[in-house]
């Protein structure tokens, strides 16, 4: 939900009401916690009063060591690698066991490919899809039986700008971030009878590990047509993502999804000008804004 039920369950935690007759916090998942946006989320909503499991492919079966966040709260680590189907169902099971019900999923795993198409092979596109997509697909086909059980629940997908407007150099991750769009727009649709909302949140650059988790396609940079204008494009991207805003934010943002009655399928997250440009990208002339994406990676 959380239902206005749940929302008075969820601040008498927060308040640090833990009497036995308090009612359970909302459990929530979230992929892909050991860094970045997930971490922030698993903290912020940890130290909210919700029951949270945050999930890593380096972390051990551990469901006593949690993981302290500033306040009164913790939040809990557990392995999943998301391109693992049987990863993805043990950890849903590890949870459910130890709570009984999921009532939040944010799927937020994800890194990022750079390289041109021409360079990246399609092995490599298909790697990228295997985590941003497929592995969404998993995270999703996984927790969704217990939702409609519930007939309640959020799932809330992390998605990107780069998958409203196509990115130069970063080709296959703005397509699998394109393929979610598309998936979350009919999911939506399928699950609602069950009352489980499907929101999408598209966020612009950000300051995480995404940079430093970025892969390269192993041709990108020795092709010497393309070497010059992909290394100022990157330059342009990783700048923007070091000097971006603080995902602390994007956990705020979640809280409020997950609070609200009937959330939006999309929410836009990042600077004003970068969340402008998914605005542009609709009002402008096509011709015009491709101008503009190419000088803001400085090709033109
Ligand atoms: N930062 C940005 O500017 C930005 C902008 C738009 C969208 N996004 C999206 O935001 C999401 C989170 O990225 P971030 O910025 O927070 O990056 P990050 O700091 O690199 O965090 C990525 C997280 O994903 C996990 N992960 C990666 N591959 C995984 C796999 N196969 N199975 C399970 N977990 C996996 C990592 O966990 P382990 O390595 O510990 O397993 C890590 O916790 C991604 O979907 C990304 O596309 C980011």
């Amino acid at each position: 939900m959380p239902t206005p039920v749940e929302k008075k369950r969820s601040s008498a935690h927060a308040a640090g009401d833990f009497s036995s007759d308090a009612p359970p916090p909302p459990v929530v998942l979230i992929t892909g916690a050991s860094s970045g946006f997930g971490e922030a989320c698993a903290q912020h909503l940890g130290t909210k009063g919700y029951r949270v499991y945050g999930t890593s492919r380096r972390t051990t079966w551990d469901l006593d060591a949690s993981k302290d966040s500033p306040g009164t709260n913790s939040y809990q680590m557990i392995p999943m690698d998301i391109c693992d189907t049987a990863s993805v169902d043990a950890g849903v099971d590890t949870i459910l066991k130890a709570s009984g019900r999921i009532d939040v999923v944010v799927c937020n795993a994800g890194f990022g490919l750079a390289g041109s198409v021409e360079d990246s092979t399609v092995e490599e596109a298909k790697r990228q899809f295997e985590t941003n997509f497929f592995g969404t697909w998993r995270v999703c086909r996984a927790v969704l039986p217990h939702l409609r059980r519930q007939k309640s629940g959020y799932l809330v997908i992390v998605g990107s700008l780069a998958g409203v407007m196509g990115i130069p150099f970063q080709a296959a991750y703005s397509a699998s971030k394109f393929a979610l769009e598309g998936m979350a727009e009919a999911l939506r649709m399928e699950v609602k009878p069950w009352g489980v909302h499907v929101v999408l949140i598209e966020p612009g650059d950000f300051r995480t590990g995404f940079t430093r988790n970025r892969i390269k396609s192993d041709a990108s940079g020795t092709n010497p047509d393309y070497a010059a204008t992909f290394a100022r494009a990157l330059a342009v991207m990783e700048k923007d993502e070091r000097q971006g805003p603080s995902p602390e934010i994007l956990a705020r943002l979640v809280e409020r999804i997950i609070t609200h009655p009937a959330p939006r399928l999309r929410y836009t997250a990042g600077t004003i000008p970068q969340r402008l440009g998914a605005l542009l990208k609709r009002v402008l002339p096509g011709g015009l804004f491709e101008w503009l994406m190419m000088a803001t990676y400085k090709m033109n």
